[in-house]
């Protein structure tokens, strides 16, 4: 008889096995991803909280790509041939030996589950020592959903699949979500005891309650969650779906925290990504992997930070940044493009049409307009002027990128090209048009340009047709 105690060890078990047949895809199902987070890891995130004594994922089709992206305190067990979700179940059987307690089963395509449903469901079945629990959720839309056919008092019958339904089990409302909880030792008496008697002609994971009913174990149903988590990823149409259900999730969830959204229905916020208070992202931004937006900055519109950090008050307007650390005030755009390894100091600007890449700009330095800076440091107070390029790939010096350093309060002319390995000491100028080959000392001007020559009473000598 299982007892009512929190204390009770918990075991979780994933099903994560399946074929997904109806996403038509040479990926297996549990690895599509939305928000840049995969199925199966969606699943797992519900559950993480839990703090169960052990975790098993039942994997099956594509199965060693699926256990690769699993964290390491998951086991696996695999099951061979997909003979539905019971037989799923029984192959973690192994995984289970000796465990004693409740095992908290969880279909590995519920990606809309969340923690507290899932810990509802665990706390129902120890408070009324249950041996099997499944979680309803009620629901008016008919979905082909498998119908939980229960008691006034809860007790359930038995689950049904819509395909073994009768006209009456098909009006039950509660459904059946596929999260479910067995005392340990009720479960391994019933599972041997699943047939393939049923329309599919699967073992029904289903079909474990009206076996444990019968053998006089206390079967529940507990109602919990909201509609949402019903949707279990079966197509490509139940991916998009849950994305939107998903991503208004997570910017309701910032909007708590104190962060405005502009025209939410426009913006992509994957998951892992931090957004701290005051901060505002403009229609059109996607914020995607480790990227943190400090305090009151303001990202967007039309802008896609990929692992990016962005300082305090930093405005990034219309531009494209990948693993980039942008400083506190620092402005970048419209149209900036920072690759991996662009530092931007506090203050500093990269302006519109600038290309930045592996490359440290000092405080207050600015780089406002139409530039390409790449393997270059840059001091601080300095200013590069429009349509400066550094050139750093030089065949002849081999195949390394070559690196320009350009110290502080520097003033650079317009249109100059840095042939790198270069350095610009501090306080140095440059002239508009330059290519400059040659360190520059401090404080000096450099002019690296052919002079202009001026042609008198050039126009006489010549014809100049329709003048
Ligand atoms: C299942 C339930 C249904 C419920 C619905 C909720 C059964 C028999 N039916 O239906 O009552 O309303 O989920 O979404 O379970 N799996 C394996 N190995 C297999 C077959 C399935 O690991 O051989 C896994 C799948 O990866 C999936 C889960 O078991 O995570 C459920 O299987 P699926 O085929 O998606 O069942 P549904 O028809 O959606
Ligand atoms: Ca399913």
């Amino acid at each position: 008889m299982p007892q009512s105690d929190s204390a009770r060890p918990l075991a979780i078990v994933i099903l994560a096995a399946g074929l997904g047949t109806r996403m038509k895809s040479s990926k297996p199902k549990m690895l599509h991803t939305i928000l840049g987070r995969t199925v199966i890891g969606w699943v797992l995130s519900a559950t993480q909280g839990l703090q169960a004594e052990r975790s098993v994922c039942v994997i099956g089709h594509g199965g060693d790509v699926v256990a690769a992206t699993l964290p390491e305190d998951i086991m696996t067990a695999v099951q061979h041939e997909q003979r539905g979700s019971g037989d799923a179940l029984a192959a973690a059987g192994d995984a289970l030996q000796g465990f004693s307690g409740d095992v908290l089963v969880v279909n590995g395509d519920g990606v809309l589950f969340t923690e507290a449903t899932m810990m509802a469901v665990v706390e129902h079945h120890r408070h009324n020592s249950s041996s099997a629990s499944a979680l309803g959720i009620s629901s008016d839309s008919g979905l082909p959903y498998g119908r939980i056919v229960h008691r006034p008092d809860g007790t359930i019958a038995k689950i049904v699949e819509v395909g073994d339904a009768t006209a009456d089990e098909l009006a039950i409302r509660e459904l059946n979500a596929g999260v479910y909880c067995f005392d340990a030792a009720a479960l391994r008496e019933a599972l041997p005891k699943l047939s393939t008697n049923n329309a599919q002609g699967e073992y029904y994971i289903t079909d474990l309650f009206a076996l444990i009913a019968k053998a006089g174990g206390a079967t529940r149903i507990v109602i919990a969650g909201s509609e949402d988590e019903l949707l279990g990823i079966n197509d490509r149409a139940d991916l998009a779906t849950a994305a939107g259900i998903l991503q208004r999730r997570i910017i309701a969830a910032w909007n708590q925290v104190g962060v405005t959204i502009d025209v939410p229905n426009t913006v992509t916020i994957e998951p892992t990504v931090r957004i701290e208070a005051d901060a505002h992202i403009e229609a059109g931004s996607i914020l995607r992997g480790a990227t943190h937006i400090a305090v009151g900055a303001v990202i967007g519109p039309m802008t896609t930070l990929t692992d990016v950090r962005v300082g305090r008050d930093a405005r990034v307007v219309r531009s494209h940044a990948e693993q980039a650390d942008i400083g506190e005030r620092a402005l970048v755009g419209p149209f900036a493009y920072l690759r991996p390894g662009t530092v931007l100091h506090a203050g500093s600007k990269a302006g519109a049409f600038v290309e930045i890449k592996n490359s440290e700009i000092g405080q207050d330095s600015k780089i406002p307009h139409l530039s390409y800076i790449g393997d270059a440091t840059i001091g601080t107070g300095t200013n590069i002027g429009a349509g400066t390029i550094t050139a750093n790939y030089r065949p002849e010096l081999g195949s390394g990128k070559q690196r320009t350093a350009i110290g502080s309060n520097v003033r650079t002319g317009s249109d100059n090209v840095f042939v790198a390995p270069v350095t610009i000491h501090n306080n140095a100028f440059t002239a508009a048009g330059s290519i400059i080959v040659d360190d520059v000392p401090e404080g000096s001007l450099a002019i690296a340009r052919a002079r202009q020559t001026n042609v008198p009473g050039y126009s006489e000598r010549i014809t100049v047709p329709d003048r």
